[in-house]
């Protein structure tokens, strides 16, 4: 089968069968698949060389987004995340993208940022200039600290200097700009900026303070454009036209409400969070960077925004995404080496362009949700299926509980029990499951 992310009824079948899709599409066998995410690919012997006084492992649900088309490009997206919904949601929504031709997505070079604080200078006047008219040496000297990055084509690109406060302050900030080619590179900078700072200081004859990368990563950047024909936006109750209407409304609200903002950035994030932790990325430096991106203007701002084109409704998103393909977890991680061999992708920049495109796909489908039936519905239709598994149903009788007690408004367990009980009977008796759908939910035990 060539590389595809359509999969049509896949929510349907067993993991075992998906696994077995997934194979054909992307060459990973499916005992590949069994020993990395059957039990999460960490023992706790393994665990215990992570972190410190381990317990034991704490285990998520891998999923996959489907349909997500990046730059004319496939990928069988690997998600990591708890809440129920999300998954689907992201595939839902990349369907509508991709029959708009799918995400188009511009990356910047893999540039971080580290930063050396030098306190109680001196020479605050002259101070930056005594700095960048040794640009060239102090660059060459910062690469010596980092030979591995710079055989590898990385390495330190430019130096700013900033001044930050009141004269009283007595501070100036020196950046390095470090590109980190395939690594997420806090330690990189790290290391630039502990290298370089008693000579920093030194220049403006003051002392150094902090030597820390910023996860501000703006010069790391990644802009998704998305065109989706707004035909495939209706709903049962509400044309396409009715919806992106409705979408352009909430991005509108977005955009003039940082409270909005907070909740709008964070359906992004439910998608961005998830491929981020799959790769063994750190969703936290992700995080701060995408909050800080958002407020870069002093008032905080959704990331993505959507617009009308006349018959299209035309989404952008812009974020900051520090992601490696190389080092850290991954190093010794099977579940997050397997999901990113899952990607088949080349580069760190590649990962970047998936990661914010699920995001994309994220918000839109919260925002459609939004703008038409709530978010509710949705949400209780997927949650009716894991109650209807809580209450024993299994295979095709996963659907027809859910569906029973969707339309019963009653998600409960013992609702999906009884449910359950009828379909049992029903399809014992000579009509069939068909009988099912005309039996009420009733509990037989209440007479009222
Ligand atoms: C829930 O996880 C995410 C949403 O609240 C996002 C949004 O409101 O845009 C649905």
């Amino acid at each position: 089968m060539a590389r595809t992310s359509r999969f049509p009824g896949f929510y349907k079948i067993t993991v075992a069968e998906r696994r077995s899709l997934v194979s054909e599409s992307t060459g990973l066998s499916s005992s590949q698949m069994a020993h990395a995410f059957d039990a999460g690919g960490l023992n706790p012997e393994a665990a215990d060389k992570f972190v410190e006084n381990v317990l034991g492992v704490y285990a998520l649900p891998l999923g996959v987004a489907l349909n997500v088309r990046v730059n004319g490009h496939d990928h069988v997206v690997p998600m990591v995340v708890e809440e129920p919904s999300v998954v689907a949601a992201a595939s839902n929504a990349a369907k509508m993208v991709r029959s708009g031709g799918g995400f188009q997505v511009e990356v910047d070079e893999p540039i971080m940022t580290s930063q050396v604080q030098l306190i109680e200078v001196e020479d605050l006047a002259g101070g930056p200039q005594a700095i960048l008219s040794r640009k060239i040496d102090l660059i060459a000297r910062a690469n010596r600290s980092i030979p591995g990055l710079v055989r590898r084509g990385g390495g330190v690109r430019d130096i700013e200097v900033r001044r930050i406060g009141t004269p009283e302050d007595r501070m100036l900030v020196v950046h390095f700009l470090i590109d980190c080619r395939d690594a997420m590179g806090a330690n990189l900078a790290n290391s630039v900026a502990e290298a370089m700072s008693d000579e920093l200081a030194r220049l403006v004859r003051g002392r150094a303070g902090l030597r820390i990368l910023t996860n501000l990563s703006d010069r790391r950047c990644v802009r998704v454009t998305c065109r989706v024909p707004i035909d495939v936006l209706q709903t049962e109750s509400m044309s396409g036209a009715e919806v992106a209407d409705g979408i352009v409304n909430a991005s509108r609200f977005a955009e003039l409400d940082p409270y909005r903002a907070a909740t709008h950035n964070k359906g992004i994030m439910n998608g961005v969070d998830a491929v981020v932790i799959a790769t063994g990325n750190d969703w936290r430096a992700v995080e701060a960077g995408a909050h800080a991106f958002a407020a870069r203007d002093g008032v905080y701002k959704p990331l993505a925004t959507w617009r009308r084109d006349g018959a299209v409704l035309v989404g952008k998103l812009e974020m900051p995404m520090a992601l490696g393909t190389v080092g850290g977890t991954l190093r010794v991680h099977p579940a997050a080496r397997l999901a990113l061999e899952m990607l088949a992708i080349s580069h760190a920049g590649e990962l970047a362009a998936i990661a914010a495109s699920v995001g994309l796909a994220s918000n839109l489908a919260a925002v459609r949700a939004l703008a038409s039936d709530g978010i509710q519905r949705g949400h209780m239709a997927l949650h009716a299926r894991s109650v209807a598994v809580a209450a024993g149903a299994e295979g095709h009788d996963v659907e027809r509980v859910a569906a029973c007690i969707v339309e019963a408004r009653d998600i409960t367990l013992e609702a999906a029990k009884r449910a359950l009980e009828c379909l049992r009977r029903a399809s014992a008796n000579a009509g069939g499951a068909a009988e099912f759908d005309e039996l009420s939910l009733q509990d037989p035990t209440d007479e009222a």
